[in-house]
């Protein structure tokens, strides 16, 4: 049936018990919340729209942000102290993991320490943003050799594959999961962002959503999200289910 006015809509509308598997509210330890007030805050306002499981992933990046089992450990603790203050923490869950960028120091961490994953296996990995890594698909096979599952955090953030579908695919056939970013469905990181996400969707290639959110701004910018698409927003509903499905622990 034809509608003269279709109905806005909304991607809070697809959030609620949402599992958010990527975001960087943990404490004073990435370019996420600087603060304990702000990771609060953080949560409250994702919350509010409708995400009820956290798995907080810190940037673990040799050059910028050398995070450790130490610093997500002391800041999760910091976190959880003042948590124990409020009663949200009968009302939500929340379980650290990371965000490795494959650099050599992530190359060394999976021959010698264990990972932190997101559930079970499954670990959250990044690439850099201005050049693509030159074994990329020899590292992937390396994560798997280890028995972990790569995710690839926001693959349509990489703007060097914005017009390799195929490499996309290639990624996906080597075993690699894909993260898409809440926020690269609309405008946020730019109109090749969202043209690439959409794409991806309507592929089937993304497995997994995540929110990223680093600041309060990404969280309004979500609130008052829409999705003009009747079919893409139906796939993105089915992803996050499945997100929800494979990574609630409650
Ligand atoms: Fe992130």
């Amino acid at each position: 049936m034809f509608h003269f006015f279709s109905k806005k809509l909304f991607l809070k509308d697809l959030l609620e018990g949402f599992v958010d598997i990527h975001n960087h509210i943990l404490p004073g330890i990435d370019d996420g919340a600087k603060t304990v007030h702000e990771s609060i805050d953080l949560i409250l306002s994702l919350k509010e729209l409708g995400a009820k499981e956290f798995i907080p992933t810190p940037h673990v990046m040799q050059d910028f942000y050398p995070n450790t089992d130490e610093t997500i450990g002391d800041s999760y603790g910091r976190l959880l102290e003042a948590l124990n203050k409020t009663k949200l923490l009968s009302e939500v869950t929340i379980n650290p993991a990371a965000e490795y960028m494959l650099d050599d120091n992530f190359e060394k961490l999976l021959k010698t320490k264990d990972l932190y994953t997101l559930k079970k296996s499954y670990v959250l990995v990044e690439i850099s943003y201005f050049q693509p890594p030159l074994n990329l698909e020899d590292i992937i096979f390396d994560i798997k050799t280890h028995g972990y599952l790569p995710v690839l955090a926001h693959p349509e953030r990489y703007a060097y594959y914005h017009k390799k579908l195929d490499y996309y695919k290639r990624l996906k056939q080597l075993g690699c999961f894909f993260q898409l970013n809440l926020l690269s469905l609309t405008n946020h990181y730019g109109n090749n962002v969202e043209k690439t996400a959409k794409r991806l969707i309507e592929e089937n290639l993304i497995d997994f959503i995540g929110s990223d959110v680093h600041n309060k701004n990404h969280v309004m910018k979500l609130s008052k999200s829409t999705i003009s698409n009747n079919k893409i927003f139906d796939s993105l509903k089915q992803v996050i289910r499945n997100t929800n499905t494979v990574f609630s622990v409650t």
